[in-house]
Order: structure tokens, then sequence, then C-alpha cells
């Protein structure tokens, strides 16, 4: 299945150069999503040497396949945040994330494929079970200050709500690719030397060196701008990795114009519309599924299904799916960590506005500023006793991917009848082997065990990948990496008798 994004469809490529030979800076940037190039930018009009080496091209992580929102509040509500940390840092989250927007509204001034436009967002219920959640978050977003009001019903044809609607004011949303695309222009032109199909595949953390196919870097500082930070981080032991499911559709009879509409609970949807070069599409994304423990497909039909019943859409014309990372305590990490460098990480589903806070941050640090509210986001203020309970389920998780998998895989002989198309996980020789044969009949085999710390692998039958519940490393058929904290492939194995 094609997998790319409506955003990443309709996008300008840079065409970046890939690395070649050994390069010495003051700064590395690994990754060149929104929080990579946006921190290369500051870093270059401060004047330092920077280079950025991206995996595959500008954008094809997380930030070019997101929802492409703005918004100062967080998408699992302010209101968690304020009873987990109370209102004086609340009102830090609101101020740093508000911040944040007006930087990106600012930078789109003159980059009008941006499609930056200012607009209100829209917390509505389904369920009367959801009242409460949204009551909750009016009164905190209202004592925090925030321009909120309680509503009774949705713009341009969506279905009445179930009770009342959280109208916030003043929020905003833009065309993710188009402008972290147009922001790693900037950045080159400010003087940073940006690299595209340049995968870092060894980490030196001490001495700051990064090897790639092609050449290497040395540099003074590293910043790990990798979503979730490459290699063994502590953060790594705090994150739930959640995969979330999206479908753009042409559209129908349903069209609110700009905002940021979201339904509350298991069942929600968010919802927004893009208008480009004429042609309107609405962008349904259904609610988070944990990675590597569910039916991908399933997922995405049944976003395809709720977005059909309820928002009588035209043709679906994109499908995709990306990766969040969650932290404990509601705050990202942001930082530098154990290993000495720069880590950005945690920043759920609002990682386009965190993002850009980490990347003002981490430039404002190594300019030798200070910031209580990045000071917070520290990495290193792991304490499990703060989100025990969670910290305990994740744990869980990866045991009974360790256990239970090692039990309950497929035996060899289902691995001779694989159809094209199909996988399994299977004993080959007294090891486990992840297999899957492509459509055209090839088959490809791998370890079934995760290279970053050890747990089994999941079928993802969306993106033909292979998926690690722990921490949310993925791979691709023949093992190499696509994303997460996993730096070596899966290693190749070799089926005997099976071709
Ligand atoms: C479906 C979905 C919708 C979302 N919608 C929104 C939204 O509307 N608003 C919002 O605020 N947030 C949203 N988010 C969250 C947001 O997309 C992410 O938090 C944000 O894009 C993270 O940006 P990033 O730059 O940190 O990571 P990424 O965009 O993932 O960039 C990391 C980059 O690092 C590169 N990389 C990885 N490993 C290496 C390596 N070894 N060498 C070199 N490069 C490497 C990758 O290729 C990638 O390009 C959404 C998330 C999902 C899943
Ligand atoms: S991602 Fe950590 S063990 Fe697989």
């Amino acid at each position: 299945m094609d997998t790319s994004s409506l955003w990443r469809a309709i996008a300008r490529a840079p065409g970046f150069g890939t690395l070649q030979g050994s390069v010495e800076c003051d700064v590395m940037v690994v990754g060149g999503g929104i929080t990579g190039v946006t921190t290369a930018l500051l870093l270059a009009q401060q004047g330092r040497k920077v280079v950025l080496l991206e995996a595959e091209t500008i954008g094809s992580g997380s930030t070019g396949h997101s929802t492409g929102n703005l918004y100062a509040t967080a998408s699992r509500g302010l209101s968690g945040i304020a009873s987990h940390w109370g209102d004086p840092v609340a009102r830090e989250v609101l101020a740093a994330r508000t911040a944040a927007v007006d930087f990106v509204e600012a930078q789109c001034r003159d980059i009008p494929s941006a499609l930056f436009t200012r607009c209100a967002l829209y917390r509505a219920a389904r369920f009367a079970s959801d009242h409460a959640a949204i009551e909750q978050e009016h009164k905190v977003l209202a004592r925090l200050g925030c321009r909120v009001r309680l509503d009774s019903g949705l713009p341009g044809g969506l279905p009445p709500p179930s009770g009342q609607v959280l109208v916030l004011e003043d929020q905003a949303q833009f065309q993710p690719q188009a402008y972290v695309a147009a922001l790693a222009q900037r950045a080159a032109q400010a003087g940073a030397s940006i690299h595209e199909h340049s995968r870092v595949v060894e980490f030196d953390f001490k001495q700051r060196v990064a090897t790639t196919a092609t050449g290497t870097v040395r540099a003074g500082e590293m910043v790990l701008a990798t979503h979730s930070p490459k290699g063994v981080h502590v953060v790594h032991a705090e994150m739930p990795v959640h995969r979330e499911y999206a479908v753009a559709f042409e559209v129908g009879a349903v069209d609110p114009g700009p905002g940021i509409f979201w339904w509350e609970g298991d069942e929600g949807l968010s919802v927004r519309i893009l208008e480009h070069e004429g042609r309107r599409f609405l962008v349904a994304i259904g609610p988070e599924q944990k990675v590597g423990t569910h039916n991908a497909k399933a997922a995405l039909m049944a976003v395809e299904a709720m977005a059909n019943s309820y928002l009588s859409p035209g043709r679906a014309v994109h499908r995709w799916s990306a990766q969040n990372y969650r932290s404990h305590d509601g705050l990202p990490y942001i930082g530098r960590d154990h290993s000495g460098c720069f880590v950005a990480s945690g920043f759920a589903a609002d990682g386009l506005t965190w993002g850009t806070v980490a990347a003002r941050g981490i430039a404002a640090q190594l300019a030798g500023q200070r910031d209580t509210f990045i000071e917070r986001c520290t990495p290193g203020r792991f304490t499990p006793v703060k989100g025990g309970k969670a910290l305990l389920e994740e744990f869980s998780t990866m045991a009974q991917s360790l256990v239970k998998d090692y039990v309950t895989h497929r035996k060899q002989e289902k691995l001779v009848s694989l159809a094209p198309g199909d996988s399994a996980i299977v004993d080959s020789e007294g090891e486990t082997v992840a297999a899957w044969r492509s459509p055209e009949g090839e088959l490809f085999a791998v370890s079934s065990v995760c290279t970053h710390m050890g747990c089994k692998v999941h079928w993802n039958s969306v993106e033909t990948s292979w998926d690690c519940p722990c921490h949310g490393s993925r791979f691709r058929p023949d093992g190499t990496v696509i994303e997460g904290p996993a730096i070596a492939p899966l290693q190749r194995k070799q089926v005997r008798g099976i071709g």
C-alpha cells in the first residue's frame, strides 16, 4: 500500500546532497524533522558551524506524517498537566507553546506554501461519558487565562456533538512538510550543511562522532533530533510509543473550513481541512495504537470507516501512519542527558509545537542562556515514583513481548507455505526468524530479535515492517532500520531449503 502522506505528496522536496567524507563542525544535528531543522536554523543564525544529517529526506519522519495542527494546549488536555505539576507549570507550558506557535507564524510570513492559518481548536464528545473531561478541561483553561468558551455546536456540517463543545481561540494550522522543507533551505542559506540520505549507522556519543555509509562528522556538540534518541537512553524506559493512522479524503458534504476538530474518547477522531491549489481535502486521524501490539490494517480501516460514517467525505486519496512517544508526566524531555548529547523527545501527539520549543530551548542553552521551563524538561528528571503505574504497565508490555512471543511463534513448516505478501515468526535451526514473502515471491528472513534491547518484533501489515513493541524501533523486511532507537539492522538469516 502507498503510505505517503498528503503533505509529502504535494510539497516540493528540497533535495540536499549526501554526506561525503570527513567533516568537522561546532554542532551536529541528527534528524531532519521539525526539531532538527529548527535547531539547525537557529544555530546557523547564531554563527555556528552546523551539520545536519537526515537518514532519508527532510520531513520523512513524523513531521511529514502529522496533522499540521499548532496549539498552546496539549492533545491529552492541560488539566492532566495542571493536576500533576500545578497551575504555575501549566502556565509555563502555555507560555512556551504559545511562543513556539508565534515563532512558526513569523517564519511562515514568507513561506506561502506552508499555508499557515490562525483558527480555533474544538474539543467535542460523541458520548455522554466524555462530557466531564471536556468540562474539566474548560475549567482549567479558563482558570489559566486562555480565551476559551463552551459552545453548543460545531461548524460546517460536522455531526452534532454530545453535550457542549470546548472552543479555544487563536490556535493555528499549517502544511508541515512544506514548512520544514522551506526552513531547511533557510538554514542552508544561513550556513548550515544539510545532508539527506545520510543515515548515521554508528554513534560515539562521548567523542561526538557520527558515521554514515559515506562519511564521518566530528562535532563539539551533538543534538539527537531523531524523535526518539538513538541508542540506549534512560528516557526510553519512560516512554510508551504509539502509532496513529490517517486518511485524507476529498472533501464531501462536510466542510467546516479552518479549525482543529477533536472528538474525545477511545473512538476519538482528529479532523482538519486543507486547501491546496483549489482542491480541498479532509484529513482524519484515529485513536492511538500501541506499537507492535495491534492489527495495523484493522486500525487503518477503522479510521476510514469512522470518517465515512460521521463525515460523509469524498474519495480517500492518501493513507498513512506515524509514531509518537509520550512522557509519563506530560512534559517533554529536552536537554543534555547522561550520554552527554542533547535529546528532544516525549512529545506525544504535540511535537510540531514541542519540537519548536525544544529547538529554541537547545539553541538558547548552547548560547549560554537560562530558561527555567527548559531546565524543568531535563531528561535527567527520571523519578520512577512519578508516573509509577504507567511505568509498570510499560515494563509489563516489554516483559510480555519478551516472554509470550518466544513460546507462541509459528513453526518452520508454516514458512514453506508462506504465500506472497504473508509474514511469520518461525523456528529455524534453533533460532526465531521473522520472515516475509514479497508479492513478487522473494523471501526475506531476518532475526526477530530487536537490535535495541532484545525484544521481539511484530509484523505491521500496512507498512510492511517489523515493529518492536518495547521502544518503537521499526525495521524493513530486509532488516534495515526505519525509525526508533535501534541503530543496527535486524540480522539477515538464511532459511535453508526455502526460496
Ligand atoms: C499521526 C500523527 C499526527 C500528528 N499530528 C500532530 C499535530 O497536528 N500537531 C503536533 O504538534 N504534533 C503532531 N504529531 C506529533 C509530531 O508529528 C511529532 O511529535 C513531531 O513531528 C516530531 O518531530 P521531530 O523532528 O522531533 O521528529 P521527526 O519528524 O520524526 O524527525 C526525526 C528525523 O530523524 C531522522 N533520523 C532517525 N534516525 C536517524 C539516523 N540514524 N540518522 C539520521 N537521521 C535519522 C528521521 O529520518 C526523521 O526524519 C502527530 C503525530 C502523529 C503520529
Ligand atoms: S525498541 Fe527497544 S527493544 Fe526494540
